[in-house]
């Protein structure tokens, strides 16, 4: 059993846990991940690892409430214990002194990205956080990744407020004027990673992409995980997460993901029947509204992270 350690809103609907689990933390590594059971009858649930620390044998997972899993983990408090916290799993990203490396984030991605830029800066390069939400209550973190971050560009897509536009649009726009990126890594939703790559691909920057598809067993051999990269078919779990954003068939993995839509909002419709009222009790940031349940991702949604 693994004991939750520490519990905090980070924006509405997104939540920063920490639980007990040495044997993870003593070898965890950026972009690797972790696959959570709540209880015997809980689905697995992969998080990617958003910090670790070896000596005091924590781990932290930065996420969305989305469905039955997400929100039944939601609404475990500090000192409850979860059944399961298998990993560290997946290959870690490579770390290298790439030169200039664009660290493009939104929504649970901040997490996962935040010990990246910690490796990438240490090894020497030059790190451009460039950060994605709705609004100002979606970002968080902000002071930690300018600890270890160059700079730090905060995008909220409307550009009447004074931002830069969604992350894609920053990346044009430096890419346009001659900027010189070396690398780009995406930790978002589908739709952000998508639009990232697109905005890369025209110029030939490398960029790569942590992918989220549904996964089960998370060790290579249930195939739930399959993805489309260029003309060979890959496991996320073992293969990746991590791929090149150029040659993922974006559409499919959305097709996949959106494939037990179904059976989500039917075991969702059941589990709130019976845990309505923990969802009342859940904190809340304060001043945060409410947020109705997230539509499902249109896969010609053009940018912008959040579409959830
Ligand atoms: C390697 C890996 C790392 C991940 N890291 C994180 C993380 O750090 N933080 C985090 O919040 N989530 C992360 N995810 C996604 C997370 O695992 C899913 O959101 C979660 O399993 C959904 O379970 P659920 O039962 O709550 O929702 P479900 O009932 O399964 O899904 C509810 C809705 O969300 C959509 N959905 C489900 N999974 C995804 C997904 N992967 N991406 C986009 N939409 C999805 C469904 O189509 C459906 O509309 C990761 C996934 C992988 C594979
Ligand atoms: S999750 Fe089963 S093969 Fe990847």
């Amino acid at each position: 059993m693994y004991e939750i350690l520490k519990k905090e809103t980070l924006a509405p609907n997104l939540l920063h846990m920490r639980f007990m689990a040495p044997g993870v933390a003593r070898v965890a590594r950026p972009g690797q991940f972790i696959i959570i059971r709540v209880d015997e009858k809980g689905e697995r649930i992969p998080m990617g690892l958003a910090g670790w620390d070896a000596q005091e044998g924590w781990v932290d997972i930065v996420f969305y409430c989305l469905g039955t899993s997400t929100m039944k983990l939601g609404t475990m408090e500090v000192g409850e214990k979860v059944l399961n916290v298998a990993g560290p799993l997946g290959l870690p990203t490579e770390i290298e002194n790439f030169g200039r490396v664009i660290c493009a984030c939104g929504c649970f991605g901040i997490g996962p990205s935040l010990p990246l830029i910690k490796a990438l800066k240490e090894k020497g390069n030059e790190v451009i956080t460039v950060v994605e939400g709705r609004g100002e209550g979606f970002v968080f973190w902000e002071d930690e990744l300018k600890r270890y971050s160059d700079e730090v560009v905060v995008s909220m897509g409307d550009r009447s407020c004074g931002s830069k536009g969604w992350a894609n649009d920053y990346i044009t726009e430096q890419l346009k004027q001659g900027g010189k990126i070396d690398l780009v890594i995406v930790h978002g939703c589908p739709v952000m990673m998508r639009s990232v790559s697109e905005a890369t691909r025209p110029y030939g920057v490398r960029t790569l992409v942590s992918l989220t598809p549904i996964m089960v067993d998370g060790t290579g051999m249930c195939g739930a995980c399959r993805v489309e990269i260029g003309d060979k078919t890959r496991f996320a779990c073992v293969e990746g997460p991590d791929f090149e954003g150029h040659s993922v068939n974006w559409g499919g993995m959305t097709l996949r993901l959106r494939q037990l839509l179904s059976e989500e909002d039917w075991s969702m419709n059941l589990w709130e029947r019976e845990n309505w009222h923990k969802l009342l009790d859940r904190p809340r940031r304060p001043g945060a509204k409410t947020i109705a349940r997230p539509a499902p991702i249109e896969p010609e949604h053009s940018g912008g992270c959040c579409s959830l």
